[in-house]
């Protein structure tokens, strides 16, 4: 996109993915807006055959499958996936849903500039099974995180959240669906104010500049 003298111009993202691709696809929808100012450079997956690389790519955006089970060690696949980002020209690294763990060289080669989002309220559930082991601990509060990546799974200064009840009788699955509803609205929110540069990060904490970029807190049952 052109820059005019009224609009800056949209900074180039690329968006890691593993699988389904549906926050990826709330992302590149947002993303079309005149005013959103990131665009989606690229869709990149460590797996060939994800469902969302299909969709990224019948959407006319550029899309780079790396097959990790190729690569001799997690360094070497981390190497070209950091080549493959930087040849999208991509300033910003959103992931959506990309299931591996990076080597903290890349994690350092994208300091401030990757952010991932988290189906739990961090610092809480880390990892994996996240509804289950929530609704396993009883919580009445769920939600899902947006947070800048740091080498360690699921840290990182926290961007945003998203608050999610727990209604009664909930499965993974009911709550698992809420919650990713409440994605789905979250990250292109806090994309959109990464992009534009909206955060101050101090001493491992991410704070807004200013109250006009104020992030409404999301509690929705519906959501
Ligand atoms: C999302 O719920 C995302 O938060 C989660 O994987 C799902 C991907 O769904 N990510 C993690 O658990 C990362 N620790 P999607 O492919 O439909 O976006």
């Amino acid at each position: 996109m052109t820059a005019t003298d009224s609009t800056p111009a949209k900074k180039p993202v690329a968006i890691l993915i593993s699988g389904r691709g549906s926050n990826m696809m709330s992302l590149v929808e947002a993303s079309r807006a005149p005013d959103y100012p990131a665009e989606i450079a690229s869709v990149i997956s460590n797996r060939p055959d994800a469902p969302g690389l299909a969709w990224a790519r019948g959407q006319g955006i550029a899309t780079v499958a790396l097959d990790h089970t190729a690569f001799p060690s997690r360094a070497a696949f981390d190497a070209v996936l950091h080549n493959a980002i930087e040849a999208c020209g991509a300033q910003f690294v959103a992931c959506a849903g990309f299931m591996r763990l990076m080597t903290p060289g890349l994690v350092a080669r994208w300091h401030n500039r990757m952010i991932n989002i988290h189906p739990a309220l961090l610092p809480s559930f880390k990892g994996l099974d996240t509804h289950a082991r929530a609704l396993a601990a009883g919580v009445r509060i769920a939600g899902c995180t947006v947070h800048i990546v740091r080498p360690e799974m699921d840290c990182g200064p926290i961007l945003g959240q998203a608050a999610v009840p727990v209604l009664d009788g909930d499965t993974p699955g009911t709550l698992g669906r809420r919650i990713l509803a409440a994605e789905h609205r979250l990250y292109p929110k806090v994309l959109s104010l990464f992009a534009a540069g909206a955060y101050d990060i101090d001493q491992e904490i991410a704070r807004l500049k200013a109250a006009s970029a104020n992030l409404e807190m999301l509690f929705s049952p519906e959501a």
